[in-house]
């Protein structure tokens, strides 16, 4: 069904379909346009309440992307000394792992020569959250979800809110990898800041506390060429009614 898919549908399968993690990129500069242009695409997206709350640094400084470079390259050692020792999952391919781990590390070691790192933020709306602790809010919680559940409500605002941030960013994250693979662009979703100390590149990008950095996509035009995408077929994701764990072969 998948290839079926891939040859006959419209542009956008095409694109959808080989949006491979591009890590190898060349150092030719990217237009600005191009990169507005990506930009405006990631915006496309829904956020919640169509907040719109993102932020988008373009960081081509190659002093800035220098000092990002330092703990990338230590987060990505250790990321692939671990992965590498973990057991295969079933049906999974482990050369495909080491070529991802390779270009992962290719990434790391070059970061310095990619000629955009796009990274994405979302910003707490604070009017939202102001109106979430208002007095109005209470009561209407009260009249329509009852006493206990506003009072847990109220204990899981943080982590709510930083779910709802997360979940803001990636709508946005995928329309631009997109954009950038329809426009013939090399770009990858990498979270390296989950490997470095709390605010790492928070602090080398200036991205004030309460704005979540939620990926840092590098994009340059590709050393190598696209191709489809491998993913299991899709029976082995789906479960009818309820669910129920698929067979993986
Ligand atoms: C939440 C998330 C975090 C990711 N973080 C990284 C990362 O830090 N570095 C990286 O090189 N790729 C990262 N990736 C990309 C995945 O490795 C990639 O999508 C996966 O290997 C499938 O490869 P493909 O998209 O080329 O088929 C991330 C993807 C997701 C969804």
């Amino acid at each position: 069904m998948g290839v079926a898919m891939y040859e006959t549908k419209t542009e956008l399968f095409k694109v959808m379909y080989s949006c491979r993690a591009m890590r190898r990129l060349r150092p030719d500069p990217v237009p600005e346009e191009v990169l507005l242009g990506l930009v405006e695409a990631a915006t496309q997206a829904p956020s919640t309440g169509n907040g719109q709350n993102w932020r988008f640094v373009i960081v081509r400084d190659r002093d800035v992307i220098a000092r990002m470079a330092e703990p990338w390259r230590r987060g990505n050692a250790f990321l692939t000394e671990t992965a590498m020792a973990m057991p295969a999952r079933p049906g999974e391919d482990i050369d495909q792992r080491r070529r991802t781990l390779r270009a992962a590390t290719y990434l790391a070691q070059h970061l310095t020569e990619v000629p955009a790192l796009i990274c994405v933020c979302v910003r707490h709306d604070p009017l939202a959250e102001k109106a979430a602790r208002s007095r109005a809010t209470f009561r209407a919680g009260l009249r329509h979800l009852g006493l206990w559940r506003m009072v847990r409500l109220a204990f899981r605002a943080r982590a709510n809110t930083e779910q709802e941030l997360w979940a803001t960013a990636y709508p946005a994250v995928q329309n631009l990898l997109l954009a950038a693979r329809a426009m013939e662009l090399g770009a990858a979703l990498t979270m390296p800041l989950v490997l470095a100390p709390k605010g790492t590149y928070e602090k080398i990008l200036g991205i004030p506390r309460g704005t979540l950095l939620a990926a840092v996509i590098p994009v340059g035009y590709p050393q190598g060429r696209f191709g489809p995408v491998t993913r299991r077929p899709v029976e082995t994701f789906v479960s009818w009614d309820r669910y129920r764990e698929p067979a993986l072969s």
